[in-house]
């Protein structure tokens, strides 16, 4: 087992990286306020993992009421939120209860939000089974659900008391998915680990492959990167760079998210696309070249990764852009790289290069 920790003075918290950490549920006890937890699952996810886990807590003492909402992107909503906070108060959770959030980044997100806002904050822990959820939903405590009008715009820092990863549950992810996940870890060779980036050019066919030793140093290495950016600015307040540039990619990947209707792209597909947006960008500021700019492509391509975004015309990307939580006083600041293994917020690009780097990298 592999372990991490989040620095976060008293909220400081660690991962646990690891195959078959499922079947070791004594793991969160020493973690848990009171040996009570509301376990929140989806339909897909709970038969496979959920339901086992529910009996091995309840063999090490620990009592589960079990929330099992709908399956998808469009379901993390105010609604779903709504059936968590019934099901607590339904079940008497008291606020030394955990909740337990045990699925991909949806379910990550809505539990952790639900721990976030039930009686003003519970205890919660992330059992992340998706590879981005493992590499990067599940670590830094952002939480929430989507809007009609934007992704994740209803939400709350809250960070968990633990996050345990078993890499085991990533074989029975739907290829798509495992594909979705690399997106966000390609994302930390780019934006600050360029030893990494070139570690992934080397390993990807087995990353693809679903080499369990590769993938399970593929979570920990990502980790590494995002407790570090986490722990330096934990509420994405720097002025430059900060956490804030764990979003390349995402704000021309959250307009693709919902101009496209939320489910239609997955997030890491949307964020591949939106990355070679951010790049190509980069490329016409002049600073990186056009091999860079291929080079990425090349490995999302590898990873099965789209790399171009859907037509949904400059104007389109541009108004959805506009609602970007990274929009501050109306000024619009983009994640871009300097050079790759280096990355910059910058408000200043000019509004003619994005909108030809949206051209150049959507179907036409
Ligand atoms: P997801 O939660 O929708 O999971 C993907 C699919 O895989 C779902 O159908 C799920 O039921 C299924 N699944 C999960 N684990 C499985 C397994 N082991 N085997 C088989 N199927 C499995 O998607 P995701 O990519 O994990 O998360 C995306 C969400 O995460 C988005 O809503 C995004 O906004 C959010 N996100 C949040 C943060 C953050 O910092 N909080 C960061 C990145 C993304
Ligand atoms: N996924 C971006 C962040 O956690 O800040």
């Amino acid at each position: 087992m592999r372990r991490l920790n989040v620095e976060l003075a008293a909220r400081s918290y660690p991962i646990l990286i690891g195959r078959g950490l499922l079947g070791r549920a004594e793991l969160l006890l020493d973690h848990l306020r009171s040996p009570r937890v509301a376990l929140v699952s989806n339909v897909t996810v709970a038969p496979i993992y959920g339901n086992a886990f529910i009996k091995a807590l309840e063999g090490v003492g620990v009592g589960v009421t079990a929330i099992i909402l709908p399956d998808g992107e469009v379901y993390k909503t105010w609604e779903s939120l709504n059936r968590i906070h019934d099901s607590l108060l339904a079940a008497r959770c008291d606020r030394a209860t955990t909740v337990v959030a045990i699925g991909g980044g949806v379910i990550g997100d809505l539990a952790g939000f639900a721990a976030a806002t039930y009686q003003r904050g519970v205890p919660f822990i992330q059992i992340p089974t998706t590879l981005l959820s493992q590499v990067d939903s599940s670590v830094g405590g952002k939480t929430g659900i989507n809007h009609a009008r934007g992704k994740n715009m209803v939400g709350a820092f809250w960070q968990p008391q633990m996050v345990l990863a078993d890499t085991d549950t990533l074989q029975t992810l739907p290829p798509r998915e495992l594909s979705a996940g690399l997106a966000e870890v390609i994302k930390y060779g780019l934006i600050r680990d360029l030893p990494f980036l070139d570690w992934l050019e080397t390993h990807m066919d087995g990353l693809m492959a679903r080499d369990g030793d590769l993938l399970a140093e593929a979570v920990e290495r990502s980790c590494a990167n995002k407790a570090e950016v986490v722990a330096a600015d934990e509420f994405e307040t720097a002025k430059d760079g900060g956490r804030a540039l764990l979003n390349l990619g995402h704000t021309f990947g959250h307009a693709i998210e919902t101009g496209m209707g939320y489910g239609e792209w997955l997030h890491g597909e949307a964020v591949a696309a939106g990355t070679v947006m951010a790049a190509e960008l980069s490329r016409r500021l002049g600073w990186i070249g056009q091999a860079d700019v291929a080079r990425i492509v090349v490995l999302l391509k590898r990873a099965e990764l789209p790399v171009r975004g859907p037509e949904l015309g400059a104007d389109r990307y541009l108004e959805l852009m506009s609602h970007d939580k990274k929009v501050i006083a109306g000024s619009l600041r983009l994640v871009l790289l300097r050079r790759l293994g280096d990355a910059v917020t910058s408000a200043d690009a000019p509004r003619e290069e994005i909108v030809a780097a949206i051209e150049a990298c959507s179907h036409a």
